[in-house]
């Protein structure tokens, strides 16, 4: 009965462009153009952007195909997909939790750097950043890395636009927000990125983004390259299988996940070719770390004029693609007690997102509050912040993408399945390609996540 009512009522996208500005914009966000630099830098550049890249290719697409087949076939948020599609006592269903669970956690650290983001674009407006030059704006960073409540302050402001926005619901709310705001960052990038192949660093950058140099790559680098590429992609905690459960069923899944991969790669890639000229040419350091884009962006801006008009819309727009990432954590949390619970979305929005802020907290203070600072006091040698990052990125996401991975090569049922991927493409001859994509999931994509997993302990 409950369940009739959840087929009819299920809210839908509004097109198939609002799907993939949506999943899109979930992908493109922080991760992006923020972490993905900032990590390429700490691990030496070249070798760990080959291991993410091919790490996107062999497992983050045929598991974003897994994700959103898996979404439309369930018609539900992660844990009931995996309820409905085994059954409800099955362990499967722990699945579905380790999702929510990522998605809890990851909100409440990455809301934190959106606040970062909010606190650049006030700096840029009342001039606070045109009169420091490069070597003072890492003092600048540090300033607002260790002010508790300047963090706390810019952390609970973007949980609250966060909020509204997830209040809105499906169309009016996400879908909405995406068509505008992902076009304009991708402008303003490509601006910046014609910009920078002028500077001097541009040669000695793109050989340190794209030249091998396997000598700097560590175990834990391979498994943060492969981490990230869930991470970026907005795999591994069902964020892509409750997106694609609002979809139109006739709407095609494949050539939408290869659009939305390749243009999430694509940024990834521009975000390093715009940071590291500036990075060598004004004599940075590459392993600079999470204050890389928030050092460099201001440096590369301030010669031009307008430079804080500029720095204001730059991160401006990176709180945008924040958002529209924030938003699809959020959703993945609130559908479950939506879906499965009988929340209204209000509550759930409220109560879940109130709950999320106030866990974020430890990670506003991890570079100011001692019990939440010192590195040996968190909980895998690291502060707070820095723990949560490495537990969600490097061990739960790709553990859920493993799991998405064998539950629908192995568990779900072929009839199913076949008939769902032959109802969402429109390749022709998807007979190989679903073969293809099966024996990848069946067989490469957990032996490769095993085997880097394994590796990452020194077991390998
Ligand atoms: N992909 C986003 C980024 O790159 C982060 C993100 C949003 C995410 N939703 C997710 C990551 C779901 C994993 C799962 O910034």
């Amino acid at each position: 009965m409950r369940d009739e009512q959840t087929q009819t009522q299920r809210p839908q996208w509004g097109s198939r462009l609002g799907f993939i500005l949506a999943a899109a914009g979930s992908a493109v966000g922080l991760g992006n153009i923020w972490k993905f630099p900032y990590i390429t830098g700490e691990n030496g550049g070249g070798a760990f952007v080959a291991v993410y890249l091919v790490s996107i290719a062999v497992v983050g697409l045929p598991i974003m195909l897994a994700e959103t087949l898996l979404g439309r076939m369930g018609q539900s948020s992660t844990v009931g997909t995996y309820a409905k599609l085994s059954s409800p006592r099955s362990g499967w269903v722990l699945a579905g939790w380790l999702g929510v669970l990522a998605a809890f956690m990851m909100l409440s650290f990455y809301s934190v750097v959106a606040g970062w983001t909010l606190h650049y674009v006030w700096l840029a407006l009342s001039g606070g950043l045109t009169a420091v030059d490069a070597e003072h704006l890492p003092a600048v960073f540090n300033a607002l890395r260790s002010d508790g409540p300047v963090n706390i302050a810019w952390h609970v402001a973007f949980m609250a636009l966060t909020m509204i926005i997830v209040l809105g619901g499906i169309q009016r709310g996400l879908e909405r927000a995406a068509r505008v705001l992902m076009p304009a960052l991708l402008g303003m990038l490509a601006g910046l990125l014609l910009y920078c192949t002028g500077l001097d660093g541009f040669g000695p950058a793109f050989d340190f983004v794209f030249g091998f140099h396997a000598e700097a790559l560590t175990r834990d680098g391979v498994l943060e390259a492969l981490g990230h590429s869930f991470f970026t992609l907005s795999l591994g905690m069902g964020a892509m299988l409750t997106y694609g459960s609002y979809m139109r069923q006739r709407d095609d899944f494949i050539t939408t996940s290869i659009a939305i991969t390749l243009l999430d790669t694509g940024v990834a890639l521009m975000a390093c070719l715009v940071l590291f000229p500036i990075t060598f040419s004004y004599g940075m350091e590459p392993s600079a770390g999470p204050g890389l884009v928030f050092q460099n962006i201001p440096v590369a801006l301030s010669t031009l004029p307008g430079a804080s008009s500029l720095t204001v819309i730059f991160f401006l727009l990176l709180t945008f693609a924040a958002l529209t990432s924030a938003i699809s954590l959020l959703e993945v949390v609130c559908a479950y007690f939506i879906d499965e619970r009988g929340w209204t979305r209000r509550q759930a929005t409220l109560v879940l997102g109130g709950a999320i802020t106030l866990f974020g907290v430890p990670s506003a203070l991890s570079m100011s509050a001692a019990p939440f600072m010192a590195d040996e006091h968190g909980l895998v040698g690291r502060n707070w912040f820095d723990s949560l990052d490495y537990l969600v990125s490097n061990w739960m996401l790709p553990l859920g993408g493993l799991l998405t991975a064998l539950f629908m090569a192995w568990r779900v049922g072929d009839e199913a399945r076949r008939v769902a991927f032959d109802r969402g493409t429109s390749l022709g001859g998807a007979g190989q390609v679903y073969l293809a994509w099966l024996q990848l999931l069946r067989f490469l994509v957990p032996i490769t996540i095993a085997l880097v997993m394994l590796h990452a302990v020194g077991a390998l």
